[in-house]
């Protein structure tokens, strides 16, 4: 192992190299979205730094940013969170949403994935963490699930975001 984790900044050169890793890692197959980068890159500065217990982390190699995570405490109000707690209903909602970490977003740069580099930033983002739960939704076509699956991650239920869209596994790990 040759990076380290840090702090991700709101602005500057790490910001900058975490959201080009971000969009590198989504204009892959199966994602092939060339916005994403830009969209994920306002809503993380303008609205989700702001989020109750935020925590964003880089992977640097060699002064270069390699990878990055975010998280923060999901609550009502939150449209990931209200959209999962109805679908879920209320008793499996209660159980896995009601005191939970949302891992909202994690990529590692195509290059240096498979190499460890995600199992580390989730193991950093959740160092410490009181809540019940972390939760997370990951396309089903991805091979991401397979990764939250080794690290004790279960699924909590397969469902879709957008009429038509992809399904995705809402997955949860219990933190205690
Ligand atoms: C998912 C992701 C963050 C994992 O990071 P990583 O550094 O590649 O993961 P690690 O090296 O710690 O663990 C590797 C495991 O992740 C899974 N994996 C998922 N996508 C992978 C990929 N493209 N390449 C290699 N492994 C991948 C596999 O289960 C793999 O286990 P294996 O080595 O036994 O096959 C990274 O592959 C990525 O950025 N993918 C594209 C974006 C994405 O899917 N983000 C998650 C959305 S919920």
């Amino acid at each position: 192992m040759s990076w380290q984790i840090e702090p991700m900044p709101t602005r500057g050169p790490l910001f900058e190299g975490a959201i080009r890793v971000y969009g590198d890692a989504f204009a892959q197959p199966p994602y092939r979205d060339p916005d994403r980068g830009r969209e994920v890159k306002n809503r993380l500065r303008d609205s989700h730094c702001k989020r109750p217990s935020y925590r964003g982390l880089v992977a640097i190699e060699d002064e270069h940013v390699i990878g990055m995570c975010y998280g923060y405490h999901g609550a009502p109000g939150q449209w990931w969170h209200d959209t999962v707690r109805i679908a879920l209903g209320k008793a499996v909602a209660k159980e896995w949403l009601a005191d939970s970490y949302e891992l909202v977003e994690i990529a590692v740069a195509p290059k240096h994935q498979g190499r460890g580099v995600g199992e580390a930033l989730i193991a950093a983002l959740l160092e410490g963490r009181p809540e019940k739960a972390c939760v997370l939704s990951t396309r089903t076509d991805s091979r991401a699930h397979e990764l939250y699956r080794r690290l004790g991650f279960e699924l909590i239920r397969e469902m879709p975001f957008a009429p038509a869209g992809a399904p995705f596994y809402v997955m949860g790990k219990r933190l205690r």
